[in-house]
C-alpha cells in the first residue's frame, strides 16, 4: 500500500512490507454502522483499519474504501481467522469468505485471531497462512494473542516468523517480556485495546502528562504507543474522538513522560487469557 496522503509513519515488517503505525480499529461496532464509522475513519485521515471475521463487520469495512473515494492501494487491511476456523482446510476457505464479504482480492494482513492450544491446530493453521500468502491472497501473515511458547512453535515446525503479534498492550498492562520477545524474534509489536478501552484515560499521571502538551489523555497513550514502537489501533464511534486520536503527531513526550506512564503497568489483562481462551466469538 501506499500511504501518500497520510501522515502516519510506516513500520516495515519483516517481509519487506510496511503497515501504518496508527490504525483503526472496528472490534464492537455494529455491523449496520461499520460502514459509515469506516468511512468517517478513512476520511478523518486513516488508512489502515482492522476488522476480523468474528466481529462480523468486514463487508462494512469494504464498503468504506469505496464510499470513501480510496483505491485499494491507499488503505491497508487487516482481517483475523476466527477461532472455529483453525485446520488447513478451514483457514482457507475462511480467507476465502473474508474477501468475498469485504469485497478485496487481497488483504494487507492476516492474523490468526487466538492460538486456541486446547485444539492444538494453530499450527496447521499457519501452514495454510503460508500457502495463502504465497497465492498473494495475504500481502502479510501474522498472528494475535499468542505468547511465546506458540511463537516458537510455529518458527521451529515451518521455518516462517509471523510478521506480528496483535496482544492486548496498554499502560496498565505493558507486554515488557513479550515485547522483548517480539525484538529478538524481528516481530512487530501491535497493541489491541490500547486505551484499555477507556479505563487508562483517568489515571492522574496521564492527566497530568495530558495537561503539560495541552493534548487529551487518549492522545498521551496513543503517543506512548507510538514512541514505543507499537503499530495501535484505538477505537472509537465517537467523531471527535476520532478525529482526535488521529493528531498525535506534532507533539512527543519526554523520557520521563515515557518512565512515569512505565511505572503504571498492573500486569493486568482486561481481556481472555491466551493460554485458555477457546471461544468462537472472539473480541
Ligand atoms: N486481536 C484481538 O484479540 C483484539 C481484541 C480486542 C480488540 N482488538 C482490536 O483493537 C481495537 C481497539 O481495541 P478496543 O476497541 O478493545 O479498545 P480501545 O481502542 O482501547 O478503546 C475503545 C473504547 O475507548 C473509547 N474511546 C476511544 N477514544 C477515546 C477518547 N479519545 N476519549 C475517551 N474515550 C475514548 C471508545 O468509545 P467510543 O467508541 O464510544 O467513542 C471505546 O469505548 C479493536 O477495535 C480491534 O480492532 C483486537
Amino acid at each position: 500500500m501506499t500511504s501518500s496522503t497520510s501522515n502516519v509513519p510506516n513500520i516495515t515488517l519483516n517481509n519487506d512490507e510496511l503497515i501504518p503505525q496508527l490504525g483503526f480499529g472496528v472490534f464492537q461496532v455494529p455491523p449496520a454502522d461499520t460502514a459509515e464509522v469506516a468511512t468517517r475513519a478513512l476520511l478523518a485521515g486513516y488508512r489502515h483499519i482492522d476488522t476480523a471475521a468474528a466481529y462480523g463487520n468486514e463487508a462494512g469495512v469494504g464498503q468504506a474504501i469505496h464510499a470513501a473515494g480510496l483505491g485499494r492501494d491507499d488503505v491497508f487491511i487487516t482481517t483475523k481467522c476466527a477461532n472455529d476456523d483453525h485446520g488447513y482446510e478451514q483457514a482457507t476457505r475462511a480467507l476465502k469468505a473474508s474477501l468475498g464479504r469485504l469485497e478485496l482480492e487481497h488483504v494487507d494482513l492476516y492474523l490468526i485471531h487466538w492460538p486456541v492450544p486446547a485444539h492444538d491446530k494453530y499450527v496447521e493453521t499457519w501452514k495454510a497462512f503460508i500457502d495463502l500468502q504465497s497465492q498473494g491472497l495475504a500481502r502479510s501473515i501474522g498472528v494475535s494473542n499468542f505468547q511465546p511458547a506458540h511463537l516458537e512453535r510455529l518458527i521451529d515446525e515451518t521455518g516462517v516468523t509471523p510478521t506480528i503479534n496483535q496482544i492486548e498492550l496498554h499502560p496498565l498492562f505493558q507486554q515488557t517480556g513479550l515485547r522483548h520477545e517480539h525484538e529478538e524474534l524481528g516481530i512487530v509489536t501491535e497493541a489491541w485495546s490500547p486505551l484499555a478501552q477507556g479505563r487508562v484515560l483517568d489515571d492522574p499521571t496521564v492527566a497530568r502528562i495530558a495537561d503539560a502538551h495541552a493534548k487529551t489523555p487518549a492522545q498521551v497513550v496513543i503517543r506512548w504507543h507510538l514512541q514505543l514502537g507499537n503499530v495501535v489501533i484505538p477505537k472509537s464511534v465517537t467523531p471527535e474522538r476520532m478525529v482526535a486520536n488521529f493528531d498525535v503527531f506534532d507533539f512527543g513526550l519526554t523520557d520521563d513522560e515515557m518512565t512515569a506512564i512505565e511505572a503504571l503497568d498492573a500486569g493486568e489483562r482486561t481481556g481472555p487469557d491466551p493460554d485458555t481462551f477457546i471461544r468462537p466469538a472472539t473480541p
